[in-house]
């Protein structure tokens, strides 16, 4: 079995961050988001993957991943000319998973208990299509499975505006060659009305022309750091139960850490207080400053006299005299430099680019 990651989607709910970052190398828990997907198929014993990129994404995905060699797998890069959609990404990896079952596997979405249930079941029970389902409040904004009286599936309906029940379909789907079968003939799939190979369309495809689909419920936990809020949350997640304790660089007499913190290589920590749990990179500074749970402070970031509580800073980032209004639940990009300037008079000075989020 091949496995296939995406990376070329234009991950629109994350503006501004994603104007000139991928969403997919943005850090959860000072981890790029696509590690976690890439580490729970190497779990279950895949050993190749496809990346699929857009057309500018190439280099970075491959600064990022490398050959796959630092997991035990082995990477091949294919590109996705054009955003036809999700059911597209699979279609440009026809030749390269040359007859195998595979499962794509969506670069945002996170199965922190594993999917090696769904693999197991997939190839022990050879049905033509698998998906897992979860329950999930806000289904309007996911694909959704409709059964008939006998719990058989009959659809697959992407973000409908009614569903029957709070089930969702998340971001990960395995399929045979069969599939491919989808886009031949007279009755291949045709784009929706935003122009895109829906992922429910070969489901639908498969379910209408009596292949067997299978749908199993997971009952681990997912996560789908789509936006602002859920990053925030699988941030905080994956720190409270995953974060491994360590301790790279030193810490001066008067600085102190509680909690469960993992602290990088090369760091420079004076008069300043760490709760966890929270991460720390390589080559931070932080400085007469308290760092507060659930933060996540990637590498060369500098922050002095300031305050920061559950939060993700990227790398680079400088915050420095923010103390009265401490730097609270945000996501902070790349090289960003946030300064205070406290006392009589003081006033907001910004230069800020499109569609973010400012509350003073
Ligand atoms: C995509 C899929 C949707 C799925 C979701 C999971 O939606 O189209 O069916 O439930 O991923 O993350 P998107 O996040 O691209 O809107």
């Amino acid at each position: 079995m091949k496995a296939i990651i995406p990376t070329g989607g234009r991950g629109t709910r994350m503006r501004p961050l994603t104007f000139s970052a991928n969403k997919h190398f943005i850090p959860v828990a000072n981890k790029p988001l696509i590690f976690y997907p890439i580490e729970t198929i190497a779990d279950c014993g895949i050993k190749e993957i496809a990346i699929t990129y857009n057309s500018e994404g190439l280099t970075e995905a491959k600064s990022f991943l490398g050959d796959g060699s630092r997991w035990g797998l082995k990477f091949s890069y294919i590109l996705q000319e054009q955003p036809l959609g999700l059911a597209n990404i699979f279609q440009v990896c026809e030749e390269y998973l040359n007859g195998e079952e595979f499962v794509l596997h969506l670069g945002d979405n996170i199965f922190i208990d594993g999917i090696k249930n769904f693999v197991d079941h997939f190839l022990r029970e050879r049905p033509n299509g698998l998906v897992p389902m979860v329950h999930h409040k806000e289904n309007t904004r996911l694909g959704v499975p409709y059964f008939d009286k006998k719990g058989h599936l009959i659809k697959y309906v992407e973000k409908p505006e009614n569903p029957p029940h709070d089930f969702a379909i998340p971001g990960l789907y395995f399929f045979d060659k069969e599939v491919f079968e989808c886009f031949k003939g007279k009755e291949s799939l045709k784009p929706s009305s935003r122009g895109e190979y829906e992922i429910s369309a070969p489901f639908q495809w498969l379910i209408d022309h009596r292949f067997r689909v299978d749908v199993l419920e997971y009952k681990g936990v997912w996560l789908d750091p789509g936006k602002f809020d859920d990053w925030l949350e699988a941030n905080k997640f994956i720190l409270k139960t995953k974060l491994k304790e360590t301790s790279e660089s030193k810490i001066d007499s008067s600085s102190k850490i509680s909690g469960k913190v993992s602290l990088g290589k090369n760091c420079t920590i004076v008069n300043s207080k760490i709760n966890g749990p929270s991460a720390i990179g390589d080559n931070v500074k932080i400085i007469d400053s308290e760092i507060k749970s659930f933060t996540s402070i990637s590498d060369n970031c500098e922050v002095v006299s300031s305050k920061v509580e559950n939060s993700v800073l990227m790398s680079g980032v400088k915050i420095i005299n923010v103390k009265k209004r401490p730097i609270y639940e945000s996501l902070i990009g790349t090289d960003t430099e946030i300064i205070g300037k406290d006392g009589w008079g003081a006033k907001t000075s910004l230069f800020v680019g499109e569609k973010c989020k400012i509350q003073l």
